[in-house]
Formats: structure tokens, C-alpha cells, sequence
């Protein structure tokens, strides 16, 4: 496990979400007041792209078929056997942290 700095807390507006491209795989940023959440930007159906879908905290919606996440979870709202990665995250000196699997 590695902890990496993510983004800055100030480039996620509240209430919104952010994508965030990464080598390991992208992940998604979602924002509701001062809690933040990382998540990976691939939905389980068919890996649609979530960060182009909507963010109504605290749903995140998947464009391509409108599967609903919780981002405080992963947890789909559809199923319980389905669900998106979401990481450790820490919050250090304004800046968002996420902790990955080894590769
Ligand atoms: S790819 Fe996300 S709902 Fe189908």
C-alpha cells in the first residue's frame, strides 16, 4: 500500500466532483463539504467513465447506463454485488491523500 497526494482541497468545489488522472488508473474526486472521497473512475457495468457523469451528493450517476454509486461508500444503490473502489483518504496541509494496492 503507498499513500500519494491526489489534488488540493481547494480544486474540488463542494458539492462537486473532480477526475484525476493517474498511471495506475484514474480515480475521481468527489467533494461534499469537508469530507472528501477517492474513488476509481471506472464503473463495474461496462466501465463507463464516471467523472463524465453526475455528482448528486451523494450519488455519483455512471453516463452510459445511469448505475448509481454512493461515494461514501462505493456501494451501488442498485445491488448489493456491485460496487467502485473507493481508497483511504487524508487530508495533509490542504492537500488530498489516497492510499493505493501495491501494483
Ligand atoms: S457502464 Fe456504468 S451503468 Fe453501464
Amino acid at each position: 500500500m503507498a499513500w500519494e497526494t491526489i489534488i488540493a482541497t481547494d480544486a474540488v468545489p463542494d458539492g462537486e466532483m473532480v477526475a484525476v488522472p493517474r498511471g495506475d488508473g484514474d480515480v475521481v474526486v468527489c467533494r461534499m463539504g469537508d469530507d472528501f472521497y477517492v474513488l476509481e473512475d471506472r464503473c463495474p457495468h461496462a466501465n463507463g467513465p464516471l467523472s463524465m457523469g453526475n455528482f448528486s451528493p451523494p450519488h455519483l450517476v455512471c453516463p452510459w447506463h445511469a448505475w448509481e454509486f454512493d461515494c461514501r461508500s462505493g456501494q451501488c444503490i442498485h445491488s448489493d454485488h456491485a460496487a467502485i473502489q473507493r481508497y483511504p483518504v487524508e487530508i495533509r496541509d490542504g492537500r488530498i491523500c489516497a492510499e493505493f494496492p501495491d501494483a
